[in-house]
């Protein structure tokens, strides 16, 4: 057993939200296929808290189909897996249901005679995160059953907050009641395997290291574009649009980590302390700024998905340039965009060297030998950069050529593992590296916040596309 899985303490998962969309789709997949790879500890429990109604049987019966839908395996296997979960039924307003959870978990430590490790998950929409807060510790669930074993820790899925004085407020309230050692917010981008690469890759490939500032690069894109609607989640969706969906997290956060500076330590502090600064290092954008450098779009249709509102203003795609201020970058344009029904699924980074000086470009052609360095996140995970290189022959004329890396021929696919899989271990294990801090949290809305407020206002007009097209796109 490999060092990272040392925890194999009795351990009690708690979901709050277990009929949801993302314990359907995302938890129970990821726990079934560390079940099966035997990397949970020896003594571990599933308690599903929910409102809806049903007996422990009805979950695992449920769990078994989830296991069928999202992996394929058949119904042997999943409800195998199955019997590790339990049901407790519960509003997540009402203390009681709460008081029933900790019977259960003490219940559970008295079989097992010992304090097993305790982990909340809230998979809910965030409207229910203060009162959780508040009836989990009311009902005494935050108190350690013992100051030698058993620790206590708490996942919160992304949006912390929809705003920087909400995402403080939630913040004090946890403050109250975890150390910050106990809190792992996530962003689940930080757990895909070619995001965790990213710092591998900088600080890895020393040839890197000197072409990594404002004398080399002229141009950083990171786009996340997306094939489908909103779909089923418009009621969620239309109270928070493209922007804090995935701006205020996902695309800041591979923003911090191809900015950031090499951190001393490849530990959870030092990694945390290098995004942050990164983050902390976004020009604040006044209302010219948004009026010159955003663009907000919404595709035509969207007003008709269900959940949404009939006049709705919210974005679906957007494009920024931000910039930063720390002298490795300043003047360097960062170019955030995501949008929904885009046509094409992708994220990507794309790193725009600037061209030599002089360049050898055939004159008055206006052309320029760039080379560009593009980080595939997904789908199709690797990395290319283009160079250029003289056509054999009599005249110089000089081709655009890439080298590249696509992870799918170097390595085995089985060695991949799920974003999910991969964060639910960490928080098991204790290990905070992939998790969002506070500080990090409240530098993004920091820097998104002007935006929203200014959109919000009308500042900038938002623009109607095509689905399957992308708003304006800049040429490459
Ligand atoms: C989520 C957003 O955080 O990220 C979704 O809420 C978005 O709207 C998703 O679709 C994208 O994640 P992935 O892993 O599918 O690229």
């Amino acid at each position: 057993m490999s060092d990272v899985y040392k925890d194999q303490n009795p351990t009690i998962l708690v979901i709050f939200g277990i009929t949801g969309d993302l314990a359907r789709r995302k938890l129970v997949p990821a726990l079934f296929h560390l079940h099966r790879k035997k990397l949970l500890p020896p003594l571990f429990q599933v308690i599903g808290f929910s409102r809806r109604h049903m007996s422990d049987d009805e979950l695992r019966n449920e769990v078994g189909e989830m296991v069928k839908i999202q992996t394929g395996h058949d119904a042997t296997l999943g409800a195998s897996f199955a019997r590790m979960f339990v049901y407790r039924q519960g509003m997540f307003e009402d203390v009681a249901g709460y008081r029933a959870l900790a019977e259960s978990l003490g219940r559970k430590d008295n079989e097992w005679r010992v304090c097993s490790n305790k982990l909340f998950y809230l998979a809910v929409p965030p409207e229910h995160y203060e009162s959780i807060f508040r009836h989990i510790e009311s009902s005494g669930l935050t108190e350690p059953c013992s100051p030698e074993e058993g620790w206590t820790r708490v996942v919160v899925e992304k949006p912390f907050g929809k705003d920087l004085q909400t995402a403080e407020r939630l913040d004090i309230l946890l403050g109250k009641l975890f150390k910050e050692e106990q809190i792992y917010r996530i962003d689940h981008y930080l757990g895909k395997e070619t995001v965790q690469n990213i710092l591998a890759f900088r600080f890895s490939n020393s040839f890197l290291g000197p072409a990594w500032d404002k004398k080399a690069i002229e141009e950083i894109r990171i786009r996340l574009w997306e094939a489908d609607g909103v779909e089923h989640r418009g009621a969620f969706y239309d109270g928070v649009g493209a922007l804090r969906d995935v701006g205020q997290n996902h695309l800041l956060q591979l923003l911090a980590l191809f900015t950031m500076e090499q951190p001393e330590r490849f530990d959870a502090d030092a990694v945390r302390a290098g995004r942050l600064a990164a983050l902390r290092s976004l020009r604040p954008m006044s209302r010219r700024d948004i009026v010159t450098r955003t663009m907000r779009a919404q595709y035509a249709g969207y007003r008709k998905a269900r959940g949404v509102a009939p006049q709705s203003e919210t974005e679906t795609f957007f494009r920024i340039t931000a910039f930063l201020t720390a002298r490795r970058w300043r003047g360097v344009p960062m170019v955030l965009e995501s949008g929904k029904n885009i046509g094409s699924a992708k994220a990507e980074v794309e790193v725009r060297f600037r061209h030599a000086e002089p360049c050898l470009c055939p004159p008055g052609s206006g052309h320029v030998y760039r080379n560009v360095l593009r980080y595939r996140i997904q789908p199709d995970e690797g990395v290319s950069l283009s160079f250029w290189v003289k056509r054999p022959g009599s005249d110089m004329v000089v081709e655009e050529k890439d080298f590249s890396f696509s992870y799918k021929g170097s390595f085995d696919p089985t060695l991949f593992i799920d974003a999910y899989e991969k964060l639910l271990m960490d928080t098991i294990q204790g290990n905070q590296t992939l998790f969002v801090s506070t500080d990090e949290i409240k530098a993004s809305w920091k820097f998104i916040d002007p935006i929203v407020e200014a959109w919000r206002k009308n500042a900038v007009p938002l623009i109607s596309y095509e689905p399957g097209s992308t708003p304006g796109h800049p040429k490459s």
